[in-house]
């Protein structure tokens, strides 16, 4: 009789371990992305809300009739590589450039913002000399900087990433002006110089990009066949430089280097081959 209870027991606790074991596997497996954004999103959320009283949105936090998509679109730009790996040519995810997925407000290290670019679009572009809507604005950087091709307007993928930026960009009143939208730019104007670029170079960088800029594990490649292609934003010097004063080296608070050096390890990176446009 008492052996039977404690079997019996023993049996009810097994099941409860059972249980509680495959909630946490189906909720790691899914989420370990958006614990990686949420530790991003801790640790920026104290500084942003005090400049620019903004929450930093979590896409776990959108409605029900959206959470689906919200999230697809997150995982879309974190892990471009996997979620988005037919339209892409290149070794890149969205987040190498656009770090937190976009969900940060620029400056030192919050890289290339996307949060409020839907309130934004349809917007003038000058280089393209037309008004361009968000799917189109996208599709540049996939075309691109991604050196892939653009995604259908009507596929799911689309819809994501728009659902995403949209649920990002929740707090932002359309068409206000967005002070950390776009890389800000330097003040030096000077033309960088490749041979300083290379000490530069290999002083701050190889570390993490290697000595060949292929970069390894986290660390992405910056020039040759799987780095952003000749018609990205960041093919231009002037783009890529601000880029890199403002975020590299990776970790580090504040800009290392000085404008001219950033300038000069810009155009180092830019006297390597990289993928020609053929969109
Ligand atoms: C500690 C490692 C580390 C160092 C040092 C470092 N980077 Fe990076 N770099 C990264 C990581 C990691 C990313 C992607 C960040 C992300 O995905 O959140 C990145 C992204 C980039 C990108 C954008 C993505 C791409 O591949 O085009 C450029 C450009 C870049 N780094 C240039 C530089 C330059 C120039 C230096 C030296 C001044 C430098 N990095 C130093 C780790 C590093
Ligand atoms: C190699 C770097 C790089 C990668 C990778 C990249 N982008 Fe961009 N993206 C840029 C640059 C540079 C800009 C223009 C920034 C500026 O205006 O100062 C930009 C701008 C944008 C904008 C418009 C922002 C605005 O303020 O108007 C959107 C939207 C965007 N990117 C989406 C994406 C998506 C989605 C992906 C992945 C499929 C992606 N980007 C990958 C570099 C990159």
């Amino acid at each position: 009789m008492i052996k039977r209870a404690i079997l019996g027991c023993l049996c009810v606790i097994g099941f409860i371990f059972f249980v509680v074991y495959l909630f946490r596997a189906g909720e790691m497996g899914i989420s370990s992305p958006t614990r990686d954004y949420l530790a991003h999103k801790q640790a920026r959320e104290a500084a942003t809300l005090t400049r620019y009283k903004l929450d930093l949105v979590d896409p776990n936090e959108a409605p029900n009739g959206i959470r689906h998509y919200a999230r697809q679109g997150y995982l879309v730009l974190i892990d471009t590589q996997t979620y988005a790996k037919q339209y892409i040519g290149d070794g890149l995810n969205c987040t190498n450039c656009h770090f937190s997925g976009g969900d940060t407000t620029g400056g030192v290290q919050g890289s290339i913002s996307l949060v409020g670019v839907a309130a934004k679009y349809p917007s003038y572009e000058d280089r393209a000399k037309r008004v361009l809507d968000l799917p189109a604005r996208i599709n540049n950087c996939f075309m691109r900087s991604m050196n892939g091709t653009a995604l259908p307007l009507d596929s799911e993928l689309m819809l994501s990433v728009v659902t995403y930026l949209h649920w990002i960009s929740k707090d932002v009143p359309i068409y206000a002006p967005i002070p950390w939208l776009g890389l800000k730019p330097l003040s030096v104007q000077s033309k960088g110089d490749a041979e300083q670029g290379k000490r530069v170079y290999h002083t701050y960088c190889a570390l993490c990009h290697r000595d060949d800029g292929q970069g390894g594990e986290n660390n992405p490649p910056l020039w040759g066949e799987h780095s952003f292609n000749d018609a990205a934003g960041f093919n231009r010097p002037e783009t890529l430089a601000a880029f890199i004063y403002w975020n590299m080296p990776y970790d580090d608070a504040t800009p290392v280097l000085t404008e001219k050096q950033a300038l000069d390890v810009a155009a180092y990176i830019l006297s390597h081959s990289r993928p020609k446009d053929t969109n």
